[in-house]
């Protein structure tokens, strides 16, 4: 009965049990993990929101301080219990809640990253998947959120599919003066996937200005 209620994912040398209530790793998660290992990162503070499982945790726990968030307290036991097992526990901070919102307003992070729940929906069927109204709600939340807690030169890296109203979420991003590049797509059965990388747009005016 045990094993029915929990899956265990042997993935890159990392053991993840997936609790049953909990967001099983999938094709979005793989496609966030491949980019993320391809950036290197090491030394940063870097944050993860809505962890699920914790695979991307984990991996960015391998050499970064991390915070993870989730609003479902089975998915944040479930990456304690991984974070143990697969003895990263001291690089990273876990807190059930609702995005970032805990959080003293404060530009520490160098990376924050979020698979999010991107599926129209009207009502909030699963916070696991559902995105809220055109796909695009909680994203927005998520980036929002995001920006007040990354470092001037801070980036977002975060999943985004053609299910979502791209374009309506693009303009958004735009108008917070973020630019968003396309850092990895995959075609599938009903969607196309892309891992995005945000960062501010004036990066370097100022510099040049001032220099
Ligand atoms: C698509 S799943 C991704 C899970 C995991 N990061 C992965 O890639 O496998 C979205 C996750 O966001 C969490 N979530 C949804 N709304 C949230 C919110 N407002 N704040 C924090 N986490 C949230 C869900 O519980 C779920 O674990």
């Amino acid at each position: 009965m045990k094993d029915l209620d929990q899956l265990l994912i042997p993935i890159d040398g990392f053991h993840i049990i997936v609790r049953k209530s909990v967001y099983q790793p999938s094709d979005d998660t793989y496609l966030l993990y491949d980019v993320t290992k391809k950036l290197l990162l090491r030394r940063r503070r870097v944050a993860e929101i809505g962890c699920g499982a914790g695979l991307l945790t984990l991996l960015l726990a391998q050499n970064n301080i991390v915070l993870a968030t989730d609003l479902n307290l089975e998915a944040v036991k479930c990456v304690l219990q991984n974070l143990k097992t697969n003895k990263l526990y001291l690089n990273a901070d876990l807190i059930c809640c609702d995005s970032l919102k805990p959080l003293r307003e404060s530009k520490i992070f160098d990376c924050i990253f979020f698979n999010p729940p991107y599926i129209p929906t009207e009502v909030h069927e699963d916070i696991a998947w559902s995105g809220g109204n055109e796909g695009i709600e909680v994203t927005k939340k998520f980036i929002l959120d995001s920006i007040k807690h990354l470092k001037r030169n801070g980036k977002i890296i975060c999943v985004l599919s053609t299910c979502m109203n791209l374009k309506k979420l693009y303009k958004f991003i735009d108008e917070l003066g973020l630019k968003t590049i396309i850092k990895s797509k995959k075609k599938f059965f009903f969607e196309e996937l892309y891992v995005a990388i945000l960062e501010r747009k004036n990066l370097y005016s100022n510099r040049a200005n001032s220099g």
